[in-house]
């Protein structure tokens, strides 16, 4: 189940996979291509291990997350796995009170809204989650050449689900307090920071190759909040992993304004959200390698119609210092993975000369 480049050259090795070339901004054979949430709901395979399992409960099994992580790379060959558990895990191992509703996300029992909630919360060691170290030595151990990338929440998409209870739309606690009580705000953005890097440090450690941070919801802010309120904290964890020596990838949603932010902060590869032209997104940070960002709805339409799609987003991605193709969000519950498998075996043959 490794990714084409080890069939093609019988002796790929991990260091020389396509997508931590392309990480590196190194020439690649290939387009390496992976996508955001393709373990997960789509896959029959993997609702039938969910059955009666909760979401958290799955995470916290190190022989249930490794199998789900490894779903979609046997089904679609893709070049790289991303390890499957949660931006809210790492506050569950610690003992925060909180679960993921189906269909909702995750919900905090005592949201945090003062300095004394947040002094609550303990930090994350190594030993707080020793599951994640069996969970991913199993994986990488399964994987061979096939790079996994971890992943951990950044501090501001965090603090959102922290400070509301769960998920909003409009940030207004958030914002409350980012804006209305900068102590309280600094002491959570510290004390996330420190968890989410411990979170990376210890997939690392335990064989990760590559690490992804996930601000989903950064676009919810002003370029000059970003940088005032965010980006010291998402620097703070960057700069952790980077300390590793793996690649760092870097992606939020509606971030068009702030994808040069975003790179500033500590990316070698900026995420890019499927609503911003990626040849526009590479005059903002080409200098970094790029990740995306075809609509995750265009599984949608006819087969055609996404491949060509597809195609003009490989093109736009030769201009990048380098190009892994994804979706520009997760894939739809709803996506058929057959429309997936086709866009993968696409994406590794379409000619780069
Ligand atoms: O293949 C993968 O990418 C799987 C690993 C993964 C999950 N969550 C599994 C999951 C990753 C990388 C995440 C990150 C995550 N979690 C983010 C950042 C990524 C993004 O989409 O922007 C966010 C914002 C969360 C918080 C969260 N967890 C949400 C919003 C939801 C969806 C709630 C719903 O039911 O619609 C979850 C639950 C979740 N995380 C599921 C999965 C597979 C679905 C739960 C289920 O299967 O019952």
């Amino acid at each position: 189940h490794a990714g084409p480049g080890a069939t093609i050259r019988g002796v790929t090795t991990l260091a020389d996979s396509a997508f931590l070339k392309a990480a590196r901004g190194e020439a690649v054979s290939h387009t390496p291509v992976w996508f955001m949430r393709q373990a997960g709901r789509s896959l029959p395979e993997y609702l039938k291990l969910r059955e009666g399992v909760a979401m958290l409960d799955s995470c916290l099994d190190p022989d249930l997350t490794t199998e789900i992580t490894l779903q979609p790379v046997r089904r679609y060959g893709v070049d790289a796995a991303i390890f499957y558990s949660d931006i809210v895990l790492p506050l569950k191992a610690i003992g925060v009170d909180l679960d993921i509703k189906p269909g909702v996300g995750p919900v905090i029992a005592q949201p945090v809204r003062t300095l004394a909630d947040v002094a609550a919360i303990p930090d994350l060691t190594p030993d707080s989650v020793p599951m994640i170290t069996q969970a991913v030595e199993q994986i990488v151990a399964e994987l061979g050449s096939t790079p996994l990338i971890g992943f951990a929440g950044a501090p501001f998409t965090v603090a959102s689900y922290l400070v509301e209870g769960g998920p909003s739309k409009d940030y207004a606690r958030t914002k409350a307090l980012m804006f209305g009580a900068p102590d309280v705000w600094e002491a959570l953005m510290q004390k996330i920071a420190g968890i989410s890097a411990g979170f990376l440090e210890v997939q690392i450690a335990a064989g990760a190759s590559a690490v992804q941070l996930f601000d989903s919801w950064a676009g919810a802010v002003t370029p000059a909040d970003y940088e005032q309120y965010v980006a010291p904290y998402s620097a703070l964890v960057l700069d952790r992993a980077g300390a590793l020596g793996v690649p760092r990838i870097h992606f939020g949603v509606n971030s068009s304004l702030l994808l040069r932010q975003m790179g500033d902060v500590g990316a070698d590869v900026v995420g890019v959200d499927w609503r911003t032209p990626l040849d526009w997104a590479i005059g903002q940070v080409g200098h970094r390698a790029v990740q995306g960002n075809l609509d995750p709805a265009l599984v949608f339409a006819p087969t055609e119609v996404m491949l060509d799609r597809a195609a003009a987003i490989i093109d736009a991605g030769r201009m990048a210092k380098g190009h892994i193709f994804n979706l520009g969000h997760g894939v739809i519950p709803s996506t058929d993975p057959d429309q997936l498998k086709r866009l993968t075996e696409f994406v590794q043959s379409y000619p780069l000369d």
